[in-house]
């Protein structure tokens, strides 16, 4: 982060909001209350240029540690998700340092073997469950790294389904895991080798490989940027999926 005027989203304050102190990296400042942390920090004067993404609790990008007034507990949340607090000392972590394996995923099995070479610290679990307490997705991390020792890879591919990679459980392992990276690789090996192949998604590929959508790229690089914004604008919007199950836009040449 580097301190300039404050930029980003713009927030939309109650009239009533009233000003609280939070410290950012030790420094104390003066911010609305209500702000979540990521706009807290914004507001004080500091400009992202990284530790940000979605803004919307995806991306994974913005991992915070922090102490809140009056609590001796170290807490760890996202900081586009959780709202600042009155006295908290926060700091972000840019990146959680892990040796991220490097394998190939056509010579690789599901096996304890394969999680023996590329994760061996995964068998150092003490089962203390502070990843699960730690993770803003509220996954039960330590229950998917129980799975993986089991051999139940299905499940630790469902249950670390919603990772979105941000850390935290690694930050805080007493045993050293990279509770995430050995999920990916399971999740990888399932999607791989266990679950059936999308239909849908092989014909896709098939499609793009033979070239079907050229025409329509090489047409949409010929217009004007003012014919696209009016495309743009006046494109068919797709309903939720509850309102009409069999939908279909107008036009499926493309389809
Ligand atoms: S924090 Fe580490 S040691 Fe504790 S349960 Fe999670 S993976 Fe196991
Ligand atoms: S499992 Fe770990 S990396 Fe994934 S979301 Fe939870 S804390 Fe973040
Ligand atoms: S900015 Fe993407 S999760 Fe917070």
């Amino acid at each position: 982060m580097t301190t300039v005027k404050p930029s980003g989203d713009k927030p939309n304050l109650p009239p009533t909001s009233r000003l609280i102190e939070v410290f950012i990296m030790g420094k104390s400042y003066k911010v609305p209350e209500t702000l979540t942390i990521q706009k807290a920090i914004e507001w004080a004067g500091f400009q992202f240029i990284r530790s940000c993404g979605c803004r919307g609790g995806i991306c994974g990008a913005c991992p915070t540690i922090y102490r809140t007034k009056d609590d001796y507990k170290l807490k760890v949340g996202l900081a586009c998700q959780t709202v600042a607090e009155d006295g908290m000392y926060l700091v972000q972590l840019p990146f959680v340092p892990v040796q991220k394996a490097i394998y190939n995923i056509e010579e690789e099995k599901a096996t304890l073997a394969a999680i023996e070479k590329h994760y061996p610290e995964t068998f150092r679990c003490v089962q203390c469950n502070t990843c699960t307490k730690a993770c803003p997705m509220d996954i039960e991390v330590m229950q998917y790294i129980a799975e993986i020792i089991k051999g139940d890879y299905k499940k630790a591919a469902e249950l670390s389904h919603s990772c979105i990679m941000c850390g935290m459980c690694a930050a805080r392992c007493p045993a050293e895991l990279q509770q995430f990276n050995v999920a990916m690789f399971i999740r990888r090996m399932y999607g791989r080798y266990v679950l059936p192949k999308a239909e849908h998604l092989k014909n896709r590929v098939e499609d793009i490989e033979a070239g079907k959508y050229e025409p329509m790229l090489d047409e949409l690089q010929q217009v004007s940027s003012g014919e696209l914004v009016k495309r743009y604008k006046e494109r068919e919007w797709e309903p939720e999926p509850y309102e009409v199950p069999d939908w279909k836009p107008k036009d499926t040449k493309y389809l």
